[in-house]
């Protein structure tokens, strides 16, 4: 059974519309380095914004949790991983949001009801406690021994946003006799889904305020479902990974077997830093940020790699990363689309590793010509200035007989995040600084096109996504069709009509809620700060927008689609340049 489908086609017939999945990379909340949850590109939604699929939408979305890595290794956790998600925008609540999740186990994925139990809020002082979905869950079958009511079933992703209570669901993975009484501390119960009823904001002074809708949002991480489906409790043994991990057993010559922990971090690393690599963004290796996640992920894929005995200077990567894009591209076009970038991104990652291993051993066994003890800033040193990652840097000091005072890297390994937390949050305060001419003249093209796509195709285009680089602009926008080629020469043809007649591009500012009464195309609303800029062009075209753009069309140049290509159900995608 194939669980995805089966869940989208669930909830299609429950009248959610599918929407694509996000970039890992989040195009619109820069405060986050990759989406954690299916949830996040919905926040504008979940606020009161109107979503263009209406309100009860169903996904799977690319995730990335880096909470901590070290755990990866073991048989559960991922660093990438794929959740599938119902959400209701202020249409259903409770009653039917549990309903459905009950349906979807018991009656399509035919898990018996003695194998559940669930999870409720407890309540606080503030929030009640939730007899709702209690008295639901009963009325369903689930009986009273089998409701655990807990006091950390409130969900919020971060520390302000949509939040709410949560109920839980849980399976119990094991042959032994099921235990009729849940107790959530038993490990044998493992949680499959989780269902948030969003009815609350909480500010950063974390002030709780409600919502104008009550939301629903559901999470079900695939990997885990798929392996409780299918008996394991390794996911890594799933259909999910089984060919990644037979391919690396080739690779190596070994067996799965004793050499779990190694294999599984390539399978992971791999599988991430493919995914991050053929995301939109282009995140190539770097020492900041996403860039800087990136390449930690490649090089300790790397490290293990060696443990394992492959020849890092092999293509073994590629191999792993090949076969990923294989089993995945159907569900996420630009894995294949971005092919060449992802086999680049790795090779050369590879080879500064490399350079930076021998100089950084060459530096290792200099420092500690005097010394027989690595103390915290040489161990700091070897990770920030070469790249050794602390277990690195552990058992090269091991050979040398030598200890390492690792506590005292992790104490300047945390205070140099802090300052790089601190130093990206600065980046990204101004949003748009650094824009080059090119990225102006795409910005405001961006909006003709939107204009011209409502004019020639449908009314209902709007932006979903966009992405600007000095080199092209790409657009994602709701489209049932693709584009006839009589199509996208109109609207090239009247972006260009537009761009000649040299209208003036007007910001004018206001509050918020004037921009929506101005009528002004007001998408991610919520992130923009009280005061916006609306950018107007004649009187096709008004939309918030963080700008910068020119001040005359004629400025832009000649505008060309290059491409109009599938992103996702019903979404469509147009690539464009201007010469
Ligand atoms: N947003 C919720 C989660 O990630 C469903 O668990």
């Amino acid at each position: 059974m194939n669980v995805r489908d089966e869940y989208i086609k669930f909830f299609e017939s429950k009248g959610h519309k599918q929407i694509p999945s996000s970039p890992i990379v989040p195009e619109n909340d820069p405060t986050v380095l990759f989406n954690t949850a299916g949830m996040q590109p919905l926040v504008p939604y979940l606020m009161g914004e109107v979503h263009p699929y209406g309100k009860r939408l169903c996904d799977y979305q690319k995730c990335v949790r880096l909470t901590d890595l070290d755990e990866i290794g073991d048989g559960t956790h991922h660093t990438f991983f794929e959740m599938l998600g119902n959400w209701s925008l202020g249409d259903y609540f409770k009653h039917e949001s549990i309903e459905y999740s009950f349906d979807f186990l018991t009656k399509v994925l035919n898990i018996p009801l003695e194998r559940l139990a669930v999870t409720v809020f407890k309540g606080d002082e503030n929030i009640p406690l939730d007899e709702v979905s209690a008295d639901r869950w009963k009325e369903l079958g689930i009986s009273s021994d089998r409701i655990a009511y807990l006091d950390d079933n409130f969900w919020i992703a971060g520390d302000s946003g949509p939040c709410g209570s949560d109920t839980e669901i849980f399976y119990f993975r094991s042959d032994e006799e099921i235990p009729d009484k849940f107790d959530p501390e038993d490990e044998r119960w493992v949680e499959i889904w989780n269902n948030v009823f969003m009815e609350f904001y909480k500010d950063e002074n974390g002030n709780i305020s409600e919502l104008k809708q009550k939301n629903v949002d559901t999470g079900m991480g695939l990997e885990r479902i798929v392996s409780v489906m299918e008996g394991v409790d390794d996911n890594y043994l799933s259909s999910i990974w089984k060919d990644v991990i037979d391919l690396i057993c080739e690779i190596t010559g070994l067996p799965y077997e004793g050499n779990e922990k190694a294999m599984r971090i390539v399978a992971d690393h791999i599988r991430t830093a493919t995914f991050i690599a053929a995301d939109p963004a282009k995140v190539k290796p770097s020492n900041t940020d996403r860039g800087y996640i990136l390449r930690r992920l490649i090089r300790r894929f790397i490290r293990y790699a060696k443990k394992l005995g492959i020849d890092i200077n092999s293509d073994f990567d590629e191999k792993i990363s090949l076969l990923i894009i294989d089993k995945y591209f159907k569900y996420y076009p630009e894995l294949n689309d971005n092919k060449k970038e992802v086999l680049e991104v790795l090779k050369n990652e590879k080879v500064k590793f490399n350079r930076t291993l021998e100089k950084g051993l060459r530096e290792f066994d200099k420092l500690l010509k005097n010394s027989n003890t690595v103390d915290k800033n040489i161990a700091f040193k070897l990770y920030d200035t070469y790249g050794f990652p602390i277990e690195l840097t552990v058992e090269e000091a091991e050979v040398r007989g030598m200890d390492v005072d690792v506590d005292g890297f992790y104490e300047k390994f945390h205070e140099h995040q802090e300052k790089s937390r601190t130093a990206s949050k600065g980046m990204f305060k101004g949003g748009l600084l650094g824009h080059s001419e090119i990225e102006t003249k795409y910005h405001t093209a961006t909006h003709l096109l939107n204009a011209a796509l409502k004019k020639v195709v449908d009314s209902s285009c709007c932006q979903l996504g966009s992405n600007i680089t000095t080199e092209r602009m790409r657009f994602d926008f709701p489209c049932d069709h693709k584009l006839s080629d009589d199509e996208k020469k109109e609207v090239e043809d009247l972006v260009n009509k537009w761009i000649e007649e040299d209208y003036p591009v007007t910001k004018e500012e206001m509050s918020k809620d004037e921009a929506v009464k101005s009528g002004a195309e007001c998408r991610f609303i919520e992130k923009y700060p009280d005061i916006v800029s609306v950018y107007s062009i004649g009187d096709f075209s008004k939309e918030l927008c963080g700008g910068p753009h020119v001040s005359h069309t004629g400025e832009i140049g000649h505008f060309k689609i290059k491409k109009e290509q599938s992103s996702g159900a019903g979404v469509r995608r147009i690539k464009a340049i201007i010469e």
